[in-house]
C-alpha cells in the first residue's frame, strides 16, 4: 500500500499522495529529482530556467528547503516555481509510488548516510533511489574531493579504481555505472559554493544509467 508523502511548502508540511505527485510529473516533458537537495537552491535555479520540467527535490531534513519552497508557492512573476515541489524524506524510506518517475537523478554533495549509500555503498538504499528513475534516466553523482577522502580513507586510490569497486555493487542496485572521474569545476549547488570558498572545489563524479 502507499502511504503518503510529505510535502514542504514554507513553514508547512502537507500530506500529499504518491499519485498526486505521480500525476504531476507526468505532465510535464522531463523530470529531475535531487536527492539530498539541502536548501533547493539549485534545483530552483533548475525549475525556473526550465518551466517545461518538474524538478523534485527529496531530504531528509525540512528546515533547509523552507526558504525555497516559499519562494517557489509564490506567482511566477513573482519568483514562484509551480513546477517545483520538496519532500521531506529520507533516502532509506522511499515508498512505494514514485518509481519509474525521472530522467535524471541528481545527488549532489551528499553527507552522512547518504555519502556512505553512495560510496560504501549501500545497495538496498541505492536500489530504491534508482526505482525513481525511468529505464535508462541518468544517475549523477558529484562528492566534493575532501567529503570523499575524508569517507573513503587515504588509500581510496583514482576514479578508476573507485569505479571498478563500485560497479559491481551499483548493478546489483540497478545502476550501470558509465564513468567515474576527479575535475576541478566551478560550483553548482550552495554546499559546492561553500566549499569553493576555502579551496578549490574538486569533486569526484560518478555517473551511470538506471537498468530496468
Ligand atoms: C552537504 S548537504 C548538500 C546539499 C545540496 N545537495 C547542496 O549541494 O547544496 C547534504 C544534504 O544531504 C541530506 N541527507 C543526508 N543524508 C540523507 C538521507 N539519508 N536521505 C536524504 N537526505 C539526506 C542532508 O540533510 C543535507 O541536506
Amino acid at each position: 500500500m502507499e502511504g503518503t508523502l510529505a510535502v514542504v511548502r514554507g513553514r508547512l508540511i502537507e500530506s500529499v499522495a504518491p499519485a498526486n505527485i505521480r500525476r504531476t510529473a507526468h505532465a510535464f516533458a522531463r523530470v529531475i529529482v535531487d536527492v539530498g537537495t539541502g536548501d533547493g537552491r539549485w534545483l530552483y535555479r533548475t525549475a525556473r530556467a526550465h518551466p517545461e520540467w518538474f524538478c523534485l527535490g527529496l531530504d531528509a531534513y525540512a528546515g533547509m528547503m523552507r526558504e525555497v519552497s516559499r519562494r517557489a508557492s509564490r506567482d511566477p512573476s513573482r519568483g514562484g516555481a509551480p513546477n517545483l515541489c520538496f519532500l521531506r524524506i529520507a533516502a532509506e524510506t522511499l515508498p512505494a509510488g514514485l518509481e519509474d518517475l525521472a530522467d535524471h537523478i541528481s545527488i549532489l554533495c551528499p553527507w552522512g548516510s547518504l555519502l556512505r549509500a553512495v560510496l560504501v555503498p549501500d545497495v538496498p538504499v541505492l536500489r530504491g533511489v534508482a526505482r525513481i528513475g525511468k529505464p535508462s534516466a541518468l544517475m549523477e553523482i558529484r562528492v566534493n574531493a575532501s567529503a570523499y577522502r575524508a569517507a573513503v580513507g587515504p588509500d581510496a586510490g583514482d576514479a578508476t579504481r573507485l569505479c571498478r569497486r563500485l560497479q559491481p555493487e551499483y548493478a546489483r542496485a540497478g545502476i550501470a555505472l558509465t564513468s567515474c572521474h576527479t575535475a576541478a569545476t566551478d560550483p553548482r549547488t550552495s554546499w559546492e559554493r561553500r566549499v569553493r570558498r576555502r579551496r578549490h572545489l574538486v569533486v569526484v563524479q560518478i555517473l551511470g544509467l538506471v537498468l530496468k
